[in-house]
């Protein structure tokens, strides 16, 4: 039974003894990482993709190679790139996760995991600031459109970062989804370790040609250079701080495919600034598919659409 933390040496000794499993399954697959990152960046996909995500994508790739170390997430780049780590967010995000959900409930959905040695700075729930981020992402979500998450059968996700999103919106369903990532080969490559450790390798496939089907409910890897030749479906489309990054065409590619079919949007974005001129375009394709913008008040600069 879940128990609330005091303290990050207790919440790291907690979920060391949860979630050691994890460390077997990261032994086995580490050494797959270069493979899969291999047939991952087979594609084409360039022109949706940002000057500056090619840089630290190298970065990355360089440290990641020839297997990812253990600690993997504490990357100093992979951190600045995906990682919330300000106490602000914290402040302003837990109350009110807190006063829409029992401690039970947290507990299940924000409980950190083993792989990668995400640093643990939320000690009550045993997690970190990135993960009640993203659980505020998705609380924000159900409770402006009333979505049942249960009820979503299909999920494409665009720009995963390692993949905890997707952990935990899969936590909140609570059911089977269908859910592809479509993101640069070296996140893939990231998602398909990481979530293959959390979930188990028999819950996650990399998608990575033209045959592989599509896995109803487990989790589909697949690299944006694919996306076009097979663009997947959904019921809702997520991406967060991440179409946002990404090029004008590749919003345009979204729109030219009518959004994947999604009929729910759920987006986080900012305004564009140097290193991300197309960034405030996605608030503009967002509202000409209906979605209201939402700024967030503690992040000026910073909105969600929703759908
Ligand atoms: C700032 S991170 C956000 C990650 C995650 N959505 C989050 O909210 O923590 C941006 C994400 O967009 C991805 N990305 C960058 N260029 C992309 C492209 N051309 N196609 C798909 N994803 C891309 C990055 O690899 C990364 O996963």
């Amino acid at each position: 039974m879940a128990m609330l933390g005091h303290s990050p040496r207790f919440s790291a000794a907690y979920i060391s003894r949860r979630k050691n499993g994890q460390v077997d399954i990261f032994t086995m697959l580490r050494g797959r990482f270069a493979d899969v990152l291999d047939r991952a960046s087979a594609h084409g996909g360039a022109t949706y993709t940002t000057e500056w995500w090619d840089d630290e994508s190298a970065k990355m790739r360089a440290a990641f190679l020839p297997e990812p170390p253990d600690d993997f997430l504490r990357n100093e780049r992979l951190i600045w790139a995906m990682v919330a780590n300000s106490p602000m967010f914290l402040e302003c995000e837990l109350p009110d996760l807190e006063r829409a959900y029992g401690p039970d409930r947290l507990l299940s959905l924000l409980e950190e995991d083993l792989v990668g040695r995400q640093i643990l700075n939320v000690a009550k729930y045993h997690t970190s600031i990135n993960s009640v981020h993203h659980a505020y992402h998705i609380h924000r979500f159900v409770e402006a459109t009333g979505c049942d998450l249960g009820g979503v059968g299909s999920v494409v996700e665009w720009g995963g970062g390692y993949g905890n999103l997707a952990k935990i919106l899969l936590r909140w369903a609570e059911t089977p989804v269908t859910y592809v990532i479509i993101d640069i080969p070296l996140m893939s490559a990231v998602q398909w370790l990481y979530l293959s450790c959390v979930l188990g390798p028999d819950r996650v496939t990399l998608v990575d040609d033209l045959d592989t089907p599509i896995e109803a409910g487990k989790v589909n890897i697949l690299p944006v250079g694919l996306a076009e030749a097979r663009p997947p479906e959904a019921d809702l489309l997520v991406s967060t701080w991440a179409l946002s990054e990404c090029s004008s065409e590749a919003q345009q590619f979204v729109v030219g495919h009518d959004w994947f079919g999604a009929s729910k949007l759920l987006l986080g974005y900012h305004d564009s600034n140097e290193k991300f001129a197309a960034a405030s375009g996605v608030g503009d394709i967002a509202r000409a598919r209906g979605a209201t913008v939402y700024p967030i008040e503690f992040l000026p600069g910073g909105y969600y659409a929703f759908l």
